[in-house]
């Protein structure tokens, strides 16, 4: 199947290297000249584990291309995915702005039947928007369908090519038919494919992440709990998920939610309540407690100093919102850096991937260490917010040399109890009890 994939962001990248990768020819259109000429010679603009490899592969292969003439893709595609980017606009909506002009060109360009596959995580009724758009300038007939993508990133290249579900909102036959066409290779391995109506497609979406940031967000609550009253959420962690009707999964607590889809979905799906006259209490009191927990470290941090920082070396582990991804959008890291900076503590950060994107929005405010290590030299205190796996078992011995005092704060309980406390550290983890020594 030849496709044009609009939009090479995050999503439309990985997924239109995965149907290359399933055979298909694709197009993939972005307005960004200087992307697409390095897309061109091969260079991928995200950082992702093993995309690289398969990216070059299709190139090589001649069925990955790139342009940024959309009227020369939409010829060749009988299919056209959208994965244009859907950002919140101040009251926390999805703004459809990139996906409607699209919608717009598409429809004054097209000279043949096409189905417009939105991909883009947006608002219920989107596909009835961009279906009266194109409407609007064309009568060549068209189908619009939804097919959200479920990719985590980190794991975009293992997650799109061994998807746990195909959701396709579709209304007729012949687009139901063609998309249950390009997933094949899918549903011929047992992957199930979950045809349903475009605003049922939609919602689910939306309706999954938000699910996944409250069961995250009550392990935080009970996390909290924990300590209160002395039990320890690791154990009642394992005890809760060992029935699998609540899974092991996602229940890790921490030092809250972040990334790209997260916060910003269960934003749009209030706002899309708001609207419809409808209040989701529950994805309010997520939000509400989301954002105490992303700096719930900070008051134990001032509480160890004796109530002030100001003055004081805060080394800090971890930048990315989670890790295997350069991705720093709404990290808890950089509310933790905000609030410590606020403070009066001085900020010293390691994190071997994520750096850069730091750099550019705080600049000089804090200090970057080229090693985990280095940014413990002369440090009052270690926080850890980032679970990168080389953190996952350090040398206790040379930390506690290169520290001033051997205190370290985990945002994301990487150690058993006992490692830390061997070795002579207090150590405050996230529903854990704290080691003091
Ligand atoms: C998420 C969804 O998983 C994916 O299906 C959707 O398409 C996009 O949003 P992503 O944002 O890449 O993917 O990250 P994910 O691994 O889901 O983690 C989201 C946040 O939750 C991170 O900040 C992570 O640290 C946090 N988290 C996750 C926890 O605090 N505890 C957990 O147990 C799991």
């Amino acid at each position: 199947m030849n496709i044009t994939i609009v939009g090479t962001g995050y999503v439309g990248l990985v997924t239109g290297t995965t149907l290359a990768e399933l055979g298909n020819s694709v197009y993939c259109v972005d307005i960004d000249e200087k992307k697409v000429e390095g897309m061109k010679n091969g260079i991928v603009p995200i950082y992702e584990p093993n995309l690289e490899e398969m990216f070059l592969r299709n190139i090589q292969a001649e069925r990955l291309f790139f342009t940024t003439d959309l009227k020369k893709a939409l010829d060749k595609s009988e299919v056209v995915y959208l994965a244009l980017p859907t950002p919140p606009g101040e009251d926390g909506s999805a703004d459809l702005s990139y996906v409607l002009r699209v919608a717009h060109d598409i429809g004054e360009m097209m000279t043949d039947y096409k189905v417009i596959v939105n991909k883009s995580t947006v608002p219920v009724g989107t596909a009835d928007r961009v279906r009266e758009v194109i409407a609007s300038k064309t009568d060549i007939p068209f189908d619009v369908v939804s097919n959200p993508e479920f990719l985590r990133e980190g794991f975009a290249v293992e997650d799109s090519m061994n998807p746990s579900r195909v959701v396709v909102g579709a209304s007729s036959e012949k687009a139901k038919n063609i998309m249950a066409t390009i997933y094949q290779p899918f549903t011929n391995t047992g992957i199930p494919i979950i045809f349903m109506d475009e605003k049922s497609s939609e919602l689910t979406k939306y309706a999954a992440n938000s699910f996944l940031a409250v069961k995250i967000t009550f392990m935080n609550e009970i996390a909290n709990y924990c300590e209160k009253v002395g039990a320890d959420v690791d154990k009642v962690r394992l005890g809760m998920g060992s029935d699998d009707r609540i899974g092991h999964r996602f229940l890790f607590p921490g030092i809250g939610y972040g990334g790209s889809c997260f916060p910003k979905d269960v934003k749009a799906l209030i706002n899309s309540g708001k609207q419809d006259d409808f209040e989701f209490q529950i994805l309010k009191a997520t939000e509400n407690v989301n954002s105490h927990q992303k700096v719930i470290l900070v008051s134990e941090i001032e509480n160890y100093f004796g109530g002030s920082i100001e003055g004081k070396t805060i080394a800090i582990w971890g930048l990315a919102f989670k890790a295997n991804t350069d991705d720093i959008r709404e990290a808890s890291s950089l509310d933790n850096i905000r609030l410590l900076l606020e403070k009066g503590a001085r900020i010293v950060a390691y994190d071997a991937v994520a750096e850069n994107n730091v750099r550019k929005i705080l600049g000089d405010k804090i200090q970057y260490a080229k090693s985990m290590y280095e940014a413990l030299d002369g440090a009052d205190a270690l926080l850890i917010a980032t679970e990168w796996s080389e953190f996952k078992n350090p040398n206790f011995e040379l930390m506690a040399k290169r520290m001033n005092s051997k205190t370290i704060f985990d945002g994301r309980n990487m150690y058993p109890l006992d490692i830390p406390a061997q070795n002579g550290f207090y150590y405050k983890s996230i529903g854990r009890k704290t080691i003091v020594n």
